[in-house]
């Protein structure tokens, strides 16, 4: 499945745009602050239905407007079969509501989001996911994971609720009579959610270590549980009611990247590594992303690669060049020079687009 043309009314800097979309590589050319990561957000929005900033979502509508849209047309390779998606956009008094269409019939977000393309974005920022605290980290893992099951991402929210509820009660614990009956009932929902979450991190902690080499380096992840259980739970109760936090549970699972050398030897990534080599973690994460998608959803994904040149060193680039033409890809730079860069095979078209 290919994503053939998009177009914004009112979505970021955009009041009325139409873009087509080369079924192998697009590529965004501009100045600073024309729109081109808002061209990206707007091909990731219609795909999986949110933007990719922390920004508030009422932002996607462009300045002083209450309603816009972005639509697009996707076609199934095989049989040529072209589907059409509209999200549309309105500001209200709760923030901002957002009503799916395929071929024109309104959908639930859920079957909305069903069978379009899977995607995966790149983009110079995330190497925060490498180079900063364990919460960037476990964000990373559950942005993804959210993505791809929505069980997981029901689970989330639901241990995310129970845990605020819990961590009020153990804040307020000195004038609370009954605060073992209060505290089991969030520690059941807490093992019940947070066991799956566990479980799901699990197995895609085990398929990156399986997929661990890339450009002959080697990658390992390490994944260390904060197992949780009603005995850890009553363990660590008098360490919790004097810190007023829930010290135990997924929330505090934690994340290792290694580099493995030629003698064996591991090095943590997140502390030791150069710049290049967290660069390469951070790409060796992105490539398992790519072949997770294609592999679960029987697609290939849209890549989406958001100034990256800027960022990378030669080595780098070649591997990422190497991507293109594999998958329907979008490229967004600064500089004109990069398509003399790629090295094309004769079948692979391209179009530009200048902003
Ligand atoms: N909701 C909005 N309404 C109007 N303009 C917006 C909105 N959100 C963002 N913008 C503006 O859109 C412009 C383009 O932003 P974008 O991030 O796409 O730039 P860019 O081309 O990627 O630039 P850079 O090369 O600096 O990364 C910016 O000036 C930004 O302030
Ligand atoms: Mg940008």
């Amino acid at each position: 499945m290919i994503l053939k043309s998009i177009s914004f009314h009112n979505f970021r800097n955009f009041d009325k745009k139409q873009y087509k979309i080369n079924p192998y590589l697009t590529t965004i050319f501009g100045d600073n602050a024309l729109g081109k990561t808002n061209l990206l957000e707007g091909i990731y929005f219609i795909l999986k239905g949110e933007g990719f900033r922390e920004s508030k979502e009422e932002q996607l509508i462009i300045f002083n407007e209450k309603n816009g849209y972005v639509d697009a047309k996707i076609e199934d390779k095989k049989n040529k079969d072209i589907s059409n998606l509209r999200i549309d956009l309105t500001v209200n008094d709760f923030g901002l509501s957002k009503t799916y269409f395929l071929e024109k019939t309104k959908k639930g977000r859920h079957s909305y989001l069903k069978n379009l393309i899977p995607v995966v974005l790149f983009s110079p920022e995330q190497i925060e996911v490498i180079d900063r605290t364990m919460s960037y980290r476990r964000e990373y893992f559950d942005k993804f994971l959210s993505g791809i099951d929505s069980e997981y991402k029901k689970c989330l929210t639901n241990y995310n609720q129970a845990l605020r509820k819990r961590n009020k009660i153990l804040e307020s614990s000195f004038n609370s009579q009954n605060l073992d009956v209060e505290l089991d009932y969030w520690n059941k929902l807490l093992i019940d959610n947070g066991s799956y979450l566990i479980m799901k991190r699990r197995k895609y902690i085990s398929f990156l270590n399986s997929n661990s080499i890339i450009d002959s380096k080697k990658f390992e992840i390490k994944y260390k549980e904060n197992k949780i259980n009603q005995e850890r739970f009553t363990e660590s109760l008098q360490k919790e009611l004097l810190i007023k936090r829930t010290l135990v549970g997924p929330h505090r699972d934690e994340y290792n990247i290694f580099m493995i050398d030629k003698s064996l030897v591991k090095k943590n990534i997140h502390m030791y590594g150069s710049r290049s080599e967290q660069r390469l973690s951070l790409f060796w994460l992105k490539i398992n992303e790519l072949k997770y998608l294609e592999d679960f959803f029987k697609k290939k994904p849209i890549l989406l690669l958001d100034d990256i040149f800027s960022e990378l060193d030669h080595n780098n680039q070649k591997l990422i060049f190497n991507l293109i033409g594999n998958y329907q890809t979008v490229i967004t730079s600064t500089e004109k020079e990069l398509i003399k860069l790629i090295n094309l095979s004769d079948d692979t078209s391209y179009d530009t687009i200048d902003l």
